[in-house]
């Protein structure tokens, strides 16, 4: 069983090589982004709860987080392992985790700060299948997947970007520590290719040289 939790900055690639670890290890991706961003668009209790802090580039508080993250994990597709993509991302979500299920490992990617604002502020995601983009890799305005409109997201404007790092650095990155010292830390150089990151996730994870 594989019980995985990607860590970095924003723009790092979480979400990017969560969709191909996914599919290459057969395990359910579980974002939190992706599920307060759907929370926002149907209108619930929670996304009207979390829109006023995503908006600003602020973290959800704990308690709500905390809460859809354990009724996710308790779903029978969970039982033979996920991927816990932006989750946990402050000690008290990392403790309340450890309350209800064993971590296998944190994979830690790893990007400086200048290539991060490049990444966010070229992204562009599909509000249909979620598919995401960048500007420098593929110029269309369709998804290349189910050819709904491409957006961008509204947090990745420059102002609401730098206020996403700066809270990254006080409450994210911690949990290197934390986890470094559960000896579950996993180390990935994210400014490579995807493939190649892709390549190294996956050869941490099965033991073999990537
Ligand atoms: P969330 O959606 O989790 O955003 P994030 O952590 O800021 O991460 P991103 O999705 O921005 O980046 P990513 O690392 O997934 O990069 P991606 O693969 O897209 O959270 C959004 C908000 O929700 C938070 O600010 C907070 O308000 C709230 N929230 C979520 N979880 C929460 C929690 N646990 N607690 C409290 N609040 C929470 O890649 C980025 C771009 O780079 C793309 O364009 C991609 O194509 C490109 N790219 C990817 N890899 C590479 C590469 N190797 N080389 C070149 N380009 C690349």
């Amino acid at each position: 069983m594989l019980n995985l939790v990607f860590l970095g900055p924003p723009g790092a690639g979480k979400g990017t090589q969560a969709v191909r670890v996914s599919a290459q290890l057969g395990l359910p991706h579980i974002s939190t982004g992706d599920m307060l961003r759907s929370a926002i668009r149907e209108g619930t209790e929670i996304g009207l709860k979390a829109k006023q802090f995503m908006d600003a580039g602020n973290l959800v508080p704990d308690e709500v987080v905390i809460g859809i993250v354990r009724e996710r994990l308790a779903k029978p597709d969970c039982a033979a392992g996920y991927i816990l993509d932006g989750f946990p991302r402050t000690i008290p979500q990392a403790e309340a985790l450890d309350m209800v299920t064993e971590i296998t490992a944190a994979v830690n990617i790893a990007v400086a700060d200048e290539a991060l604002v490049t990444r966010l502020s070229g992204r562009r995601s599909c509000t249909k299948c979620g598919h995401t983009t960048h500007v420098s890799m593929y110029a269309g305005e369709n998804c290349p997947v189910c050819g709904e409109v491409l957006v961008q997201r509204d947090d990745d404007k420059p102002d609401t970007i730098r206020n996403r790092l700066a809270v990254y650095n006080k409450n994210t990155q911690p949990l290197i520590d934390y986890y470094q010292a559960q000896g579950k830390l996993t180390a990935v150089d994210g400014s490579q290719p995807v493939d190649e990151v892709f390549g190294a996730i996956i050869g941490a994870l099965t033991g073999q040289a990537s």
